[in-house]
């Protein structure tokens, strides 16, 4: 694809920018503190960057606040995770409203507390008007679990006779991913100098740009935000393609 043939919508910078908010825990133990304070502290991140996204062009942002693996962790820290969570959301209901972000969430309810799904299904229909940035919050999210689900559903139209298996192709399975509804992400963040995905948005993000940097989540800043998806923008993306001729 040469550069001039962008998918509509797209200009220079990521049109979608999905964020993997790590290294609350160290950037709390390195202060000797509990790690539920660098969750708390990270939450307070998400409102400025939300609010940076539209002076970067930035329309969709999506973030990884709970992993289908995060189960793993001790009691008292899941525990608090999820009360953040339901305070996060209560807190931040109006703002987000008010500021005309539209809220999503991806990934499995089926195990989340009722109260908690209750708030995220409150908090989507209250925002589905807005437009002005698309906010999605990951949560109980895995990659891997999103695909097994889909591929579920997609295999009960096969046995319904609702799809025809001989016309499943690369755009069949995306109909039936959480993020149906979002672009591909361009420009995929992680934050703590960790170089891996941890099983995030894994169909979706075939061609992103990724960007690992050591910055812990809570000290993530606009100015770092913004140097990104400068970077982004100096790219050229060839889809398989190849480097655009230079035309004398
Ligand atoms: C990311 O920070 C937030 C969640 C996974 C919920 P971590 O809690 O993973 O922080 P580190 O990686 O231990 O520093
Ligand atoms: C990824 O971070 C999940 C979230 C940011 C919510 P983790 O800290 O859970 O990932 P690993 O364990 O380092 O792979
Ligand atoms: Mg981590």
């Amino acid at each position: 694809m040469a550069k001039s043939d962008k998918k509509s919508g797209e200009g220079a910078g990521p049109h979608h920018v999905a964020i993997i908010m790590d290294g609350n825990g160290r950037w709390a133990q390195a202060r000797g503190r509990p790690r539920l304070f660098g969750h708390h502290a990270g939450a307070k991140r998400v409102r400025e960057i939300v609010e940076a996204c539209p002076d970067l062009g930035v329309k969709y942002l999506t973030i990884f606040a709970f992993s289908t693996e995060n189960w793993k962790r001790t009691q008292l820290e899941v525990a608090g995770l999820m009360s953040l969570f339901r305070r996060y959301i209560t807190k931040e209901a109006r703002d987000l409203f008010a500021r005309g972000v539209r809220v999503r969430f991806i990934g499995d309810r089926v195990r989340l507390d009722k109260k908690l799904v209750k708030l995220m299904d409150e908090l989507e229909v209250m925002t589905e008007k807005n437009d002005r940035v698309h906010l999605t919050i990951a949560l109980n999210y895995g990659g891997r679990d999103e695909v097994a689900r889909a591929t579920k559903r997609l295999a009960q139209d096969v046995a319904s006779g609702l799809l025809d298996p001989e016309k499943v192709d690369e755009e069949t399975l995306p109909r039936y991913l959480d993020t149906y509804v979002l672009p591909d992400p361009d420009l995929v963040i992680r934050t703590s100098g960790e170089a891996r995905i941890s099983n995030f948005l894994l169909w979706q993000s075939a061609y992103a740009e990724y960007e690992f940097i050591d910055t812990l989540w809570p000290d993530f800043s606009r100015d770092v935000f913004a140097r990104l998806v400068a970077k982004f923008g100096a790219k050229d993306r060839r889809y398989g393609g190849a480097v655009d001729e230079i035309v004398i």
